[in-house]
């Protein structure tokens, strides 16, 4: 029999991130500006929902952190808006950057460690229009506007993704046309993203170390265990492999290796300037799925993916499945970037499952595979699970509930799922295993800033002192 895995010598490390992860257009509320929004007018959304006030953060995000304290978290992943911060291009929004300080405060006074994304997913109009990453002039827009970001919030936050799932925005807008700008099957166009979105990347990275020289730095790499559907079909193994590779090292084998993505590294560009600029591997892992030939389907470009009805799965997406929940994938996603040999954070993982049916196993589940990993030697150091309330899913809109709380909408009532207990029980029982405060009582939340996150206190007084004055062109590229 399997020895428990807690048996082993597998401590969380005691300034370990036990977050929940948002994204700003998901939680916002009011974001009109952006291309999600245009998409939504286009009537794209599925399920024909609206985003209307998402969970109402503009307004009130400090409900939900204290929703977040209320069972023991002590970080939380937040995006910011560019299309707030730029709302026309050159153009700066003081207040929005302003209400962004006032939330990453919230977050300090409530004992929890913020990681900011700068991008995901969402573009401002005015950025859209000029082609968004197609154009090569996105690598200037996007320095610019990370020096803009973290001049202003630098003294609050010392933890950046640059990019939310590089992978996912190329291939669900330029593959399978499912997300903005709705393209499909376009190669070449697809390749020329990912390529100005790794120089993007690489060149807020060098930005943010010029303002923070402690900056942990990287970005949110989703990952998925591909399995073929059928594996005595050669076919189904072939397309398998090809699918695995182009979606799960798109972006992330460009960072490891400074080439050009296929098939631009057909043509020997390399971009050495991007190798190596993560200081972290940040992943997001959900879930595994079967990948067969479907010959009659150019629709989805002959590719099928299902999941087995037996195996465990969440609410299916309207059209098609989310995917088998299978917790012990996560080793293959850690294993699939350990050449990187970098500290690894779960930036994001959860289940679609209104109902909470099997959520709270699910937790539990990611907790075993990560006490493994630990006592195997990973250096793992955070977990944020997707996500605190329900929010706007996208091209599903709210018909996939990803939350530990469910919220009406409408009223912004807050229920609270089995699935925060199970959450809270984990995140208890690994601190009083690390030693930390002696455990805390997730109800009380009696957390202690500096017993919680000890380098906040450093980040307090130090990082105000790092960021330096704005000056564009003082930055190295
Ligand atoms: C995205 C989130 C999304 C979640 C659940 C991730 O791929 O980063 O924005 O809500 O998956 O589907």
């Amino acid at each position: 029999m399997d020895k428990d895995p807690r048996d082993q010598n597998s401590r969380f490390p005691a300034d370990f991130a036990w977050g929940v992860a948002t994204s700003s257009h998901q939680v916002e509320g009011g974001n009109l500006n952006n291309q999600w929004a245009a998409w939504e007018k286009l009537g794209r959304i599925k399920s024909k929902d609206s985003v209307g006030r998402a969970c109402d953060w503009w307004q009130n995000a400090e409900q939900d952190f204290d929703l977040a304290k209320s069972f023991g978290v002590n970080a939380l992943r937040l995006s910011v808006e560019w299309s707030r911060i730029e709302p026309k291009e050159g153009i700066w929004d003081e207040t929005a950057l302003a209400r962004y300080r006032e939330m990453l405060k919230a977050l300090h006074q409530r004992g929890m460690r913020p990681f900011v994304t700068l991008h995901h997913f969402t573009n401002p109009l005015w950025f859209e229009e000029k082609q968004a990453f197609a154009n090569p002039d996105s690598i200037r827009l996007f320095r610019r506007y990370t020096q803009r970001v973290v001049s202003a919030l630098g003294d609050l936050c010392q933890d950046w993704a640059t990019f939310n799932e590089p992978n996912v925005y190329v291939s669900l807008g330029y593959f399978l046309g499912e997300f903005p700008p709705g393209k499909k099957g376009q190669f070449v166009l697809a390749a020329r993203v990912t390529r100005n979105l790794c120089l993007a990347h690489a060149a807020a990275y060098k930005t943010i170390h010029s303002l923070q020289s402690n900056a942990n730095v990287g970005w949110a790499q989703h990952y998925v265990v591909f399995k073929p559907r059928k594996p005595e079909s050669a076919l189904d193994r072939w397309l398998c492999a090809f699918i695995d590779r182009r979606f799960n090292d798109n972006f992330a084998e460009t960072i490891r290796s400074g080439r050009a993505p296929f098939p631009l590294n057909k043509f020997g560009q390399s971009l050495p300037h991007v190798q190596g600029t993560c200081d972290y591997i940040g992943i997001n892992y959900y879930s595994r799925l079967r990948v067969g030939f479907a010959f009659t389907s150019p629709k989805t470009l002959f590719v099928q993916i299902t999941v087995p009805p037996h195996k465990p799965q969440g609410d299916s997406g309207i059209e098609v499945p989310y995917g088998e929940v299978y917790p012990e994938g996560l080793r293959r996603a850690v294993e699939h970037f350990a050449d990187f040999k970098k500290p690894v954070y779960i930036l994001e993982n959860g289940v679609p499952d209104r109902e909470d049916r099997i959520r709270p196993w699910a937790i539990e589940s990611i907790g075993e595979q990560m006490h493994t990993l630990l006592a195997e030697g990973v250096d793992l150091r955070g977990y944020f699970h997707w996500t605190l309330a329900d929010n706007f899913e996208w091209n599903e809109g709210w018909h996939l509930r990803f939350g530990l709380f469910e919220l009406d909408p409408e009223t912004q009532k807050r229920t609270r799922r089995a699935s925060a207990d199970a959450y809270a029980k984990l995140i208890k029982e690994s601190m009083e295993q690390s030693g930390v405060a002696g455990g805390f009582e997730a109800e009380a939340a009696g957390m202690s800033r500096n017993e919680i996150h000890p380098a906040e206190s450093v980040l307090n007084s130090e990082l105000s002192s790092r960021v330096v004055a704005e000056n564009e062109s003082g930055f190295s590229k």
